[in-house]
């Protein structure tokens, strides 16, 4: 069984339709969610699920322990869901070409640091885009910058408030995250 670890910080729907899809078809699980805020809606989905989960501050993170028990898991894929934290270096190196990010915007437009969530929906409106999306893409250690390996397009209505186009794009997000996990997933050995 190939074990994937989440990295998210807030709500956590992602991680949930994550979850879901490898419960129903039983090709991997998700075996530890790692987070950064204890408030966060993604750990009551962490002990619901009965998924064992690593709260992380700033004198843990990054540090052997958590690596080790990242490591112990042999994870086929770590998998960025809304966590807004840098991946630091270390953890890069250690895994290499296994973590992946979704970013709710076509980059590399709307990508950087400070471009997360509604600020990226705000900004994309701003500009009065008709067109937005998502971007998955592999993790090096520059923010936003890895290779892509998928993206997804949905209009923006002259009428979309934030939070109309945050809908939209969390719908593709749930539609293609776990899938596209999948595909990478039956590449591997
Ligand atoms: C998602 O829309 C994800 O693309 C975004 O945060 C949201 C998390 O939602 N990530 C970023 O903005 C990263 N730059 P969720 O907690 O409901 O999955």
């Amino acid at each position: 069984m190939k074990n994937i670890i989440i990295f998210a910080s807030g709500a956590g729907s992602n991680a949930q339709a994550i979850i879901d899809h490898f419960k129903a078809n039983g090709k991997a699980r998700v075996s530890l969610i790692v987070c950064n805020k204890p408030q966060a809606g993604v750990i009551g989905i962490a002990e619901r699920e009965r998924i064992p989960f690593l709260l992380v501050d700033k004198s843990t993170y990054g540090q052997a322990m958590m690596l080790e028990q990242m490591a112990d898991l042999k994870p086929s894929l770590i998998v960025l869901a809304g966590f807004l934290w840098k991946i630091p270096e270390n953890i890069i190196a250690a895994f290499r070409g296994k973590i992946i990010n979704i970013h709710p915007a076509l980059l590399p437009n709307y990508g950087g640091k400070g471009m997360y969530g509604r600020h990226v929906h705000e900004a994309v409106i701003a500009k009065k885009e008709k067109q937005s999306g998502i971007t998955i893409h592999q993790v090096d250690e520059v923010y936003d910058n890895g290779a892509t390996i998928t993206q997804a397009y949905c209009e923006v209505l002259p009428t979309d408030a934030p939070n109309d186009l945050a809908a939209r794009i969390h719908k593709l997000e749930h539609f293609y995250y776990p899938r596209t996990i999948e595909f990478l997933l039956d590449d591997m050995k």
